[in-house]
This record gives C-alpha cells, structure tokens and sequence, in this order.
C-alpha cells in the first residue's frame, strides 16, 4: 500500500546485483571448492538459484550478507521442473553444469511476462563448444563426451545470458574460445572477475570481444557482487519524481552513463562520486524526448519501465522504444488506471506527462513493471495498492523499506 506524495530524501545503500549474483551462483558449481559471496541481495531468484544449487548436490549457508556454497559434492545433473519455471534465468546454470558434470537435463525455461524467451543462441554456442544436445518433450538433454574444445563463436546478438552460458562452458575447455559481439554489461564483468579469482583466464570481459583460455582446475574464491544498478535507478526514479534529494552509497555510476544523463534531461541535479550518487529532484520533471533501449552500454532495456512511470508525470511528451523485448510495457495499462496518458503502439510508448497520478488498484505485471508501479504511487495523490508484488520481490530487497527509509510511506501488507 503507497500513501503517495511525501518529497524522498535521506541516504540508502543499494543492494547487490541480481544479475550478477544469479550467474555467479551458478559459477560456483565449477571450482568444486568453496565459494564466499559478499553483498549477495536476498531476493527470492537468489533463493531459487540456491535451491538449484542444493538440487545438485552443493551446500549453502547464508553468514550476515555474505553466502557461503561448497560445490565439492555436486553430483545431480537435472534441474526440476518446477524451478526451471519459478526462474527462467536458471537457464544460466546449463554452462556450469556441462563443465563440471558433464551432463545437464533441464526443461525448456518457460515464456515470461516480456514475451518469448527462446534460447536459441544459448543451444547453437554450446553445440560449437562440443555439446551434443537434444531436446524433446520440452525437455534438453545435453551430455559432452569428456572435456569441452574452446572455439571462435559469433552471436547474432550480444545475448547477456548467452554470453554468460558460453563463459561458464569454456573456462574449463581445452584451448582458446572467442566470443564475438558478446554482451558488453557490467554484470559480464563481474562474473569474469569472478571466474578469474577462481582461477580462470578471460581477457577483455566487457568488450565486444572476450577471450577465456582454458585452465585444467578452477579453485575456491571470495568475491562481492557489485552494487545493483537498475536498483539504484529505480530508487533515483523515486526521488526524481517526488521532486526529493536522496543519497544513494554504494552505488556504481561508472555503470550507470547511459542511465545518470536521463535524470539531468528530465531536470534532475546529479553529483556523482565513487561509489555514490547524489539526486535532488526539481519541483516538476522535464520530458525526455526519445529513449530507445539498446545493449550495453545503451540505455537498459530494464530501466525502462521506472523512467517511464518517472516520466508519466512531467512537463510534455516522451518517446520510448523498447528494441530487446517484444512486450515490455504489460505495466502501461496500469499507469494508465492511476490517471497516465501513455500510447503503446508495437516498439513505441508515447508518453504524455500529465499533472496528476491518482491512487488505484493496480498489478504488478513483472518485476520492472511492479517497481514502476511504486514509482508512480510515491507521486500520485491518494492511495494505491498494488497486487501480485511476489515479482517485485525477485529483483528488490524489501522494497518498502528502502523506500519508507527516504520517507515514502510504503507498507505490505498480508491479504
Ligand atoms: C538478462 O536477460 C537479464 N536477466 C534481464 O534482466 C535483462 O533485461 C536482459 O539480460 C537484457 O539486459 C538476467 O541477467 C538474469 P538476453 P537475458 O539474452 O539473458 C533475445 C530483469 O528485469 N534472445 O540479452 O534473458 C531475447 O528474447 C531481467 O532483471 C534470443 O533471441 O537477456 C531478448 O529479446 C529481465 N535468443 C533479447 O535477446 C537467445 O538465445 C535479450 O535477451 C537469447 C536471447
């Protein structure tokens, strides 16, 4: 429930990464050793990525915010049904699996709320690597016969989970493997950094181009996640659009260049520091005139949606266009019921800001989609409840409290 129109204003850290932590969990199954993860988010993907990694036969134990995994036991080379569809991201631990154990059976990650997810590029890389996979039933079957060859493969599109799933199948290969047009994002960066204190040999992570040569053995390692930047935009979203002043610490801007300019086009002062961000919001947003998502380092597929509830109530018209996924505005329906003037129309949302938001009864759609909705509801006048906030909870640590601790009155309650 979002009693909306308190100014935000205070100071917050932001969480660890969800998309670095996911991968990196799945990583943990290589070393056969101990993993100690820093700054690991609890948020309930990374309670359906442990429970995959128990299913396979690891241990893990949470220490104050740091998560302890011993892979040294990792036998069970299927992944259940039921957590195949709780997360589609766990497509991600088919890489690690293949390396370690040789063998991995899982079902075909389901469809998800931003439309199709195929995997077609995630299935062509790891048959150039030497993966021998069939899939039938809704089912893949992939098996390698001993060790996986690094070879040269070139992604028709900088896939970020593609990327991930041939890191994790080579740094344990015979010889060299190449990916070209790899994704670029910071969180590749991380789980390359990762890999490497375990062990492995990876040049130029975060390029277009990304080199691992293999290594025989990887070993037990400590890493801390980086800082959530699509979090920290979310939290920004709403100081911006109270017309707040927040202070967000460890937060990365160097990771955030596409994202930070976004906030000074709309009216928004912006100093930012190593490892902080400071926001002060003006009395009224400013439309931004076309925001088109693209790849790293392009403005974030998944910033979308809270720029755009952001955005939903400023002086003059937006232009979105969504290029990563084919239906990526199930939350515009939504700001719409609070009083929005957004039209959709295939790529594009035409985004006329308006005075006022009002509180409604609304649905989170996704996990962007749900944050955007409490965006919109620290600026709408009234009350707004917001049902199905589960998908929220897959990429926000208790967001209610990072909010209510800039001021924003924010409470969940138990239906
Ligand atoms: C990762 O998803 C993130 N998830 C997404 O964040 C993020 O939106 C996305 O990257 C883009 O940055 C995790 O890291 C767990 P892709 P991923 O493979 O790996 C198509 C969030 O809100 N594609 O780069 O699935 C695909 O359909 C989530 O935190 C193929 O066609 O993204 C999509 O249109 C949402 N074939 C586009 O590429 C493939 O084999 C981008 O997908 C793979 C992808």
């Amino acid at each position: 429930m979002v009693q909306g129109g308190a100014r935000l204003l205070g100071e917050l850290p932001v969480h660890g990464a969800k998309n670095s932590s996911l991968p990196i969990l799945a990583a943990s199954l290589l070393s056969g050793g101990e993993t100690v993860l820093y700054n690991c988010p609890r948020l309930t993907d990374v309670d359906a990525a442990v429970e995959i990694l128990q299913v396979l036969g690891c241990t893990v134990r949470r220490e104050e915010d740091a998560l302890v995994i011993d892979s040294s036991r990792a036998a069970h080379t299927e992944i259940p049904e039921k957590l195949m569809h709780e997360m589609r991201s766990s497509i991600v631990f088919l890489g690690a699996m293949l390396a370690r154990l040789s063998r991995a059976r899982l079902s075909f990650p389901g469809g998800c709320e931003l439309g199709p997810r195929p995997i077609d590029l995630h299935i062509a890389s790891l048959k150039r690597l030497g993966v021998q996979i069939t899939e039938e039933y809704g089912c893949i079957d992939c098996r390698t016969e001993g060790r996986l060859q690094g070879t040269k493969i070139t992604l028709s599109f900088p896939s970020v989970g593609a990327t991930e799933n041939i890191l994790l199948a080579s740094v344990l290969a015979q010889g060299e493997t190449v990916i070209h047009n790899a994704a670029q994002e910071p969180e590749i960066v991380d789980l390359a950094n990762y890999l490497t204190a375990c062990g492995a040999r990876i040049r130029d992570a975060g390029k277009s181009t990304l080199v691992v040569e293999g290594v025989e053995r990887l070993h037990s390692a400590e890493y801390t996640v980086m800082p959530d930047r699509i979090a920290a935009t979310t939290y920004l979203c709403g100081a911006a659009v109270t017309g707040g002043e927040i202070l967000l610490t460890s937060a990365h801007s160097g990771d955030m260049e596409s994202v930070l300019p976004v906030f000074e086009q709309a009216g928004c002062r912006l100093e930012t520091e190593p490892g902080r961000i400071h926001l002060i919001g003006p009395r009224r947003l400013t439309a931004v005139k076309e925001l088109r998502t693209m790849p790293y380092p392009g403005f974030p597929t998944d910033a979308q949606a809270p720029i755009m509830a952001m955005l939903a109530r400023a002086e003059g018209t937006s232009v979105f266009v969504e290029n990563i996924f084919e239906s990526r505005y199930k939350h515009v329906g939504e700001l719409c019921r609070m009083g929005a003037d957004i039209h959709t129309e295939g790529k594009v949302a035409v985004v006329r800001g308006v005075e006022k938001l009002y509180g409604a009864s609304v649905e989170a759609t996704d996990l962007r989609g749900g944050a955007a909705l409490v965006v919109a509801a620290l600026a709408a006048d009234g009350i707004t409840r917001i049902g199905s906030v589960g998908h929220i909870d897959r990429g926000y640590e208790a967001i209610e409290d990072a909010f209510s601790v800039l001021g924003g009155s924010v409470r969940r309650i138990r239906e």
